[in-house]
């Protein structure tokens, strides 16, 4: 047996997770849960922190925010053609290294070293509640 856990069965196990990303109080929950991410992260374009801006992130191919040196894992996978969505964002903040390294192994991409994002954010409602929020800002 594997313990494994692949993209597609990750990817699988969020799409049982009632829909309504998009609603309103979803976003306005997930303000509140974004100052988890606000340490790291700025919504404001171009501003970097410890983390790259999240300006816009959705929709947008992964590790490609100017002037943002990314771990080879993460930068590997925008190169692998990763682009973020509401859903494979949720796999990724609930475990960054599983996520990444899921997604090379499907690629077929090998990369070194670790995510340089070292936060967890594990709860599904907190999840889908900030992706909305991330979303409303910059759309
Ligand atoms: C302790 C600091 C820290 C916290 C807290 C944090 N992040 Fe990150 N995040 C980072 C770093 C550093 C990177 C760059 C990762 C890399 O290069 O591997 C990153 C990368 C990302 C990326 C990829 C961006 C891109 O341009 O491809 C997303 C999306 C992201 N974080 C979302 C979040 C969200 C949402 C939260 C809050 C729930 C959060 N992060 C909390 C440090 C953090």
């Amino acid at each position: 047996m594997t313990r494994k856990i692949t993209l597609a069965a990750a990817l699988a196990a969020f799409a049982v997770l009632p829909t309504g990303v998009a609603q309103a109080q979803d976003a306005a929950a997930g303000e509140k849960t974004f100052r988890k991410c606000a340490s790291c992260h700025s919504l404001e374009a171009g501003k970097r922190k410890v983390g790259p801006s999240l300006y816009g992130v959705i929709g947008r191919t992964a590790a490609t925010t100017e002037g943002y040196k990314y771990s080879s894992p993460l930068t590997a996978a925008g190169e692998a053609g990763l682009v973020w969505d509401a859903d494979n964002m949720a796999v990724y903040l609930a475990d960054t290294n599983a996520f990444l390294k899921a997604y090379l192994e499907e690629k077929g991409v090998s990369a070194k070293g670790r995510s340089k994002m070292s936060f967890k954010l594990t709860k599904p409602e907190e999840q889908q509640n900030v992706i909305a929020y991330i979303e409303s800002v910059a759309k």
